[in-house]
């Protein structure tokens, strides 16, 4: 008897000391699964079969809290599960995601290395666990929301009648009582997904769908709550906030399911890459050799490491005709920080000279994967605008 009581004393503290951090992480454990899940139904045979191939046989919906553990061990990891963009402003990724450390830029490092056939098979496997996970944590809203407060964790509420915070009110709190059995709210909520949605859903990308989540934090999550201290979280509150939960769970497995069909599916050489060497076959030196020491990422992720970048002098031509304009150029980022292979895609020809000079100079903090520095192909805007 003793024995048991202090074994649940321990427990009990356990949890005690555990339990702040657990307000820290993402969609609790059941909407990361249900996120899975939608996502199984929507995913190509053949995304489906080299998803299962790299995670060893198991469904993608019982490694989508995996992160969540590991970020438990390895705590500079935090930080790669969501963006903090404070509220009412613009999003500013070179502000909010210091040195890629972000859910944006994560993301997109790891759809790299998932896409690309340099990186063995054990690397995507964890590539994909990370993307699972965080394409479900980019559509919490209060994942890409910050008022002062990390993303709510900060702001006390009254929940169910006992005080907790709004950041685990959306995380966990809110879920289970729209459905508390996940299996049943995949099914509730996969029967209301049109062919029309996911068209829809489809469009844009990481950095679009994480302003559509600031936005609705902007608006419901922080926007209906009211000033008390702590707020209670009122049956009207909830009358908001569901509908935009479970549309956000629906987007999230929509789209985890499109970008995976990219990155897995037929066609692209990742998949056949992964599966070449999930049967032990290595490339040979000359495979090897033609094989890109290089990942691909959309610019804004890249805009968060710039480390030195002068802005290019305005042509006096230009000025004068007063030009204004986007000059947008394609760049490799050396695993030096360099700009290399600098060339135009589009702009107005009186803005581009000055453009190519002064972006030649700029340096960037290098993107390291899996330890190593990689070349980055990216591409760059640079915005003209004259003061009125
Ligand atoms: N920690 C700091 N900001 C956070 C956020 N927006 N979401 C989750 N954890 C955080
Ligand atoms: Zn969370
Ligand atoms: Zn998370």
């Amino acid at each position: 008897m003793r024995r048991l009581i202090s074994f649940v004393l321990m427990a009990a503290v356990t949890l005690f000391v555990l339990c702040p951090l657990c307000a820290l992480f993402g969609w609790g454990h059941e909407g990361h699964q249900v996120i899975g899940w939608i996502a199984e139904h929507y995913m190509s045979p053949a995304a489906v079969k080299a998803a299962t191939d790299l995670l060893g046989g198991v469904p993608i919906d019982s490694v989508a809290s995996w992160a969540d553990d590991y970020r438990h061990d390895h705590p500079e990891t935090g930080p790669w599960h969501y963006i903090d963009i404070p509220l009412g402003s613009d999003f500013d990724i070179a502000k909010e995601c210091p040195n890629g450390q972000c859910v944006v830029a994560q993301t997109e490092i790891f759809l790299a290395v998932l896409k690309n056939s340099q990186f063995d098979k054990a690397q995507k496997a964890e590539a994909l666990r990370f993307v699972v996970h965080f394409i479900g944590d980019l559509h919490q809203p209060l994942h890409d929301a910050d008022n002062g407060d990390k993303g709510g964790n900060g702001r006390h509420v009254i929940f169910d009648g006992k005080p907790d915070n709004l950041h685990w009110v959306w995380d966990t709190g809110l879920l289970e009582h729209i459905n508390s059995n996940p299996e049943a709210l995949a099914t509730e909520l996969e029967v209301k997904i049109t062919p029309q949605d996911t068209t829809e859903w489809d469009q844009g990308g990481i950095g679009e769908w994480v302003l559509e989540g600031h936005q609705l934090a902007q608006k419901v999550a922080y926007g209906d709550l009211g000033a008390d201290n702590p707020a209670v979280i009122t049956p009207e509150y909830e009358k908001q906030a569901d509908p935009v939960i479970e549309t956000q769970l629906e987007k999230a497995g929509v789209r985890l399911a499109y970008v995976l069909n990219q990155a897995l599916g037929e066609g692209v050489t990742g998949a056949s890459a992964v599966q070449s060497l999930a049967s032990g076959a290595t490339p040979t030196q000359a495979e090897a050799s033609r094989i890109p020491k290089r990942l691909t990422f959309g610019g804004e992720v890249e805009e968060g490491r710039k480390s030195y970048a002068p802005p290019p002098k305005y042509p006096k031509k230009a000025r004068n005709a007063r030009l204004q304009g986007l000059v947008r150029l394609a760049a490799v980022i050396g695993t030096d920080g360099t700009v290399r292979d600098l060339h135009l895609i589009n702009g107005p020809p009186l803005l581009v000279d000055a453009t190519m000079q002064a972006v030649s100079t700029w340096r960037y903090t290098p993107t390291v994967v899996y330890g190593e520095p990689v070349e980055v192909d990216t591409e760059i805007d640079v915005n003209f605008t004259l003061i009125k």
